[in-house]
């Protein structure tokens, strides 16, 4: 059975009962579907303790995002997280998490979190990394889980567990997929039946990008692949593209055309009223075979 806690004091026993095995830490803003799925799969897998957090954080919503009508799902999430394995959801409200109000003092995610999702979305990573580090404090994990499917969160978790000397292990998960190609997102949910279809446009074109290394192309070739798909897409209509980047996935730079070594392509594109994120890591080897 899962249990619910509200609150630090609610959930202190079950972190008290495990204090000498593995504890996992999801977190998630609820809304769950199949990528949380295999982030819970993974974890439980891995640790004796589950906890999984549901808290849609206001700290990185930007004024004209989505924040009032992210989905809020508590009752269908309980079932899947019981179906899952999770040992504990831990789902507080926003004077649990903030007991001072809008925190003062924030965590910074430098330039890093300046590019790609930060241009677009301002104060976005300060909020993610906020909200992560004070989960993190809140659950005390040994090892948490993050999707691939966040590619520049994942790098900047991770990033701030370096530089902060967190004790807890990141551990990636990859992104999961319809068969058709569209990325797992709580925000698919947004889209209607055409819209789904233009969305479509992302995968396509990170697969184009990816046919070009997979042949031993350099980073030009992916880029132009990939730009041209996404540019048809654009051009059918219903999609706007905020951002088409091959990056290295060490600081979100995007890399020189003789790059070679892994790199990330991350797309993001409005499809009607929502915002959608994708990307894949590719391997780049120009001149190699
Ligand atoms: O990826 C998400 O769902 C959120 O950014 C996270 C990590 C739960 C922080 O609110």
């Amino acid at each position: 059975m899962t249990a619910l806690a509200s609150t630090r004091a609610e959930l202190q026993p079950y972190l008290d009962g495990f204090a000498n095995s593995k504890r996992g830490v999801v977190m998630t803003m609820g809304a769950l579907h199949e990528g949380h799925l295999e982030l819970f799969k993974r974890a439980r897998h891995d640790c004796d303790l589950l906890v999984a957090t549901i808290f849609v954080n206001p700290l990185q919503f930007g004024p004209n995002e989505d924040f009032d009508r992210y989905p809020r799902t508590l009752d269908d999430d309980l079932k899947l997280c019981a179906e899952a394995g999770v040992d504990v959801v831990f789902a507080p409200a926003v004077a649990e998490v903030y007991p001072g109000g809008p925190p003062i003092v924030q965590v910074s995610p430098g330039a890093m979190g300046e590019v790609l999702e930060g241009e677009f979305r301002p104060g976005f990573f300060t909020g993610v990394l906020t909200i992560v580090n004070k989960l993190l404090h809140l659950t005390r994990p040994d090892v948490t889980f993050f999707g691939q499917k966040d590619a520049q969160q994942l790098a900047l978790v991770r990033r701030m567990v370096l530089d902060l000397n967190m004790p807890v292990e990141v551990v990636a998960v990859p992104t999961v997929r319809d068969a058709d190609g569209l990325a797992k997102s709580s925000r698919n949910r947004y889209l209607s039946p055409e819209e789904r279809t233009v969305a479509l446009g992302l995968s396509r074109a990170l697969f184009a990008g990816e046919s070009q290394a997979a042949a031993g192309n350099g980073a030009e070739a992916v880029r132009g692949a990939a730009g041209a798909v996404l540019g048809e897409a654009a051009a059918g209509g219903g999609l706007t593209v905020d951002y088409l980047a091959l990056v290295d996935p060490e600081d979100f730079s995007e890399v020189p055309p003789a790059f070679t070594g892994d790199a990330v392509l991350a797309v993001a594109a409005r499809v009607g009223s929502t915002r959608l994120i994708d990307n894949l890591p590719l391997t780049l080897t120009p001149g190699v075979g």
